[in-house]
């Protein structure tokens, strides 16, 4: 008899999923557990038979378009599974779109992250594939396999395939930001507008630019929770189905080994994940989803870190919104390995990480070989040097991040340009309470915006708005876009679009809604950014300061429209931490340190 006959194994702890269905010692449950999973047409022979039970989470929905191909996906899965001797069990999870929840796919990611937790651990499994994609799926599901711990892989669906509009490539969110310029300026109208935003969308898959879904996808990978060579592949090519059926065979093979989370998610693979983040010229929500996966697998991962291990990657690869090309271009050139396989062979990430696969992610990356060097730059000779995240800190925040890589040639000789001090800047506070106070001020006159400005956003934290907006990415006004500006800076305590170009720092935790120090700031305050020292402070009298404190009432939590967002504020963390319920940090490895569920009759 083979360990799959036998359901032994191999020696191995027995697998969780005969707790369910095949328990001689309580043969009621097991009577109740297995009936109804007959009932749509497996056999009694095969679910006691003792092959592994593979969960497929299916973030994939029509609500979920960027995800939505795996519903497609999913056929190739399965036979993967089976062809491994597994059975597939698939699942829907609750819904993630980006673009299409309000008021923020933030308040999301941890709602998914919750009711992933509780289907993978009280639902008989013996290992689960995570459908990866759009911006929060990704550290929502590996947030959840963290916190679970059985053996887990996860299966990107792939960018969209490259957009064009009148011969140019034009990319997800990027072309959005860049369009909405053009029809302030009055160069299209908004038929115009709507076509060329389309453009950038011509197939099924997640936003084709390095925002924060190519990021997440690239660096599942860099953490060893995907195949090597995968998450680059286009949602429609043929590479992406023959992907899917790989990752079914894997997840069985994994269970076998009882290879788990905890085995590939070290501080190491965390470590070469930050440094892959600056390499790839990833998105500032990066240290967000990150940091909170981190947490829920119980390695210590913060900001700091961001700061020494990253901050000093030069980047390399040349994609939209720091550089030109797009996804398609990405997967031809090598995609995630040629990055890693460069780090490698300059000592700057550790290849003895384990990966899914079983290999380390020497054994993975070690001979990739780039195919286009305009789109991945030799580390020897890369688009930008040190292009991390810097973390810059202050009177305004304790903490807020910065992307380097997107500091443009106008943006530095505009303000970066004081031969005494050149990496620093002051200007005067322009303060929001929110984006709609934004949207109705942004074209007033009297408000007074100028090159002088910096634009500050408060209010769209985790706790404000809640889940944090991307809405720190601020346009200026119109008659400064005429007038050929194109960025201010812009501060908040919102987050950003990782398609977005704009030179901002972000995610300021404690954030206005909690007391941070944007609650205090206002119109008219001088502001100095120095990104040398990494400060950034509001050059206000402390006395004044401490007046302020005294007066503060916070009025910047508006009331909860539903259940869900006052259950989230009031367990939700700030943004360097991970934004996580907080409460939920504890269980860690449940499926080893609590056991298996009671009994449900
Ligand atoms: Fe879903 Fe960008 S909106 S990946
Ligand atoms: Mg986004």
């Amino acid at each position: 008899m083979s360990d799959a006959e036998n359901g032994s194994n191999g020696g191995r702890p027995p697998l969780r999923s005969r707790a369910w269905f095949d328990n001689p010692a309580n043969p009621d449950m097991t009577a109740l557990y297995v009936e109804r999973y007959l009932n749509f047409g497996i056999s009694l022979e095969e679910i006691q038979s003792g092959r592994p039970i593979i969960g497929i989470a299916q973030t994939g929905s029509d609500l979920s378009p960027c995800n939505r191909h795996h519903l497609v996906l999913a056929d190739r899965l399965r036979e993967g599974i089976r062809d491994a001797g597994g059975i597939a069990l698939e699942f829907g999870t609750h819904p993630i779109q980006e673009t299409g929840k309000r008021p923020t796919a933030g308040l999301d990611r941890n709602l998914q992250y919750l009711s992933l937790v509780e289907s993978i651990y009280g639902y008989p499994m013996d290992g689960v594939v995570l459908t990866i994609g759009c911006d929060k799926t990704t550290p929502a599901c590996l947030m959840a396999a963290a916190t679970v711990n059985i053996p887990s892989i996860a299966l990107s669906v792939g960018p969209m395939l490259n957009g064009w509009f009148k011969g140019e490539r034009t990319g997800s969110g990027t072309i959005v930001w860049k369009a909405r310029e053009m029809l302030a300026a009055g160069e299209i109208d908004y038929q115009g507008f709507l076509k060329l935003v389309a453009s950038s969308a011509p197939s099924t898959g997640w936003c084709n630019t390095m925002g924060t879904a190519t990021t997440m996808n690239s660096l599942c990978e860099a953490l060893g929770m995907s195949l090597p060579g995968s998450a680059a592949i286009p949602a429609p090519y043929r590479d992406r189905q023959e992907n899917a059926y790989r990752t079914g065979l894997q997840i069985v093979e994994m269970v076998h080994a009882d290879r788990k989370p905890s085995d590939v998610l070290t501080r190491t693979a965390f470590m070469n994940a930050i440094r892959v983040n600056s390499a790839i010229g990833g998105s500032t929500n990066a240290p967000i989803h990150l940091n909170a996966i981190a947490r829920h697998i119980g390695v210590e991962l913060s900001l700091a870190d961001w700061e020494a291990h990253g901050s000093d990657i030069p980047l390399v690869v040349n994609l939209q919104p720091a550089g030109k090309y797009l996804g398609e271009d990405f997967y031809r050139a090598g995609g995630v390995p040629v990055v890693m396989g460069q780090l490698l062979r300059a000592g700057l990430i550790d290849g003895s990480a384990l990966t899914v696969n079983g290999k380390t992610v020497a054994d993975n990356v070690a001979t990739a070989e780039c195919e286009d060097l305009d789109v991945i730059f030799p580390l020897d000779a890369p688009m930008k040097p040190a292009a991390g995240l810097t973390v810059l800190s202050g009177n305004l925040f304790d903490n807020a991040v910065m992307k380097l890589s997107v500091i443009s040639d106008e943006f530095r000789s505009r303000y970066l340009s004081n031969p005494d001090d050149p990496e620093a800047f002051e200007g005067v506070a322009v303060v929001f309470d929110g984006p709609e106070d934004y949207h109705h001020r942004i074209d007033d006159p009297t408000v007074g915006i100028d090159t002088n400005s910096i634009l500050i956003m408060r209010g769209a934290g985790p706790v404000g708005y809640p889940g944090g907006a991307e809405v720190v990415n601020m346009r200026p006004p119109t008659a400064l876009i005429q007038a050929g500006v194109h960025a201010l800076p812009c501060l908040g305590d919102g987050r950003q679009s990782g398609t977005s170009g704009s030179p901002s720092i972000l995610n300021a935790a404690p954030e206005a809604a909690v007391g941070g120090g944007l609650a205090i700031v206002r119109t008219g305050d001088r502001i100095r950014i120095d990104l040398k020292n990494r400060t950034a402070d509001m050059l206000v009298d402390p006395a004044e300061i401490a007046r302020r404190r005294e007066a503060l009432a916070i009025d910047y939590v508006p009331e909860a429209q539903t259940p869900w967002q006052e259950i989230h504020r009031n367990l939700v963390g700030q943004f360097d931490t991970g934004a996580v319920l907080e409460s939920a940090v504890k269980y860690q490895r449940i499926a080893q340190t609590r056991g298996i569920p009671r009994d449900s009759h």
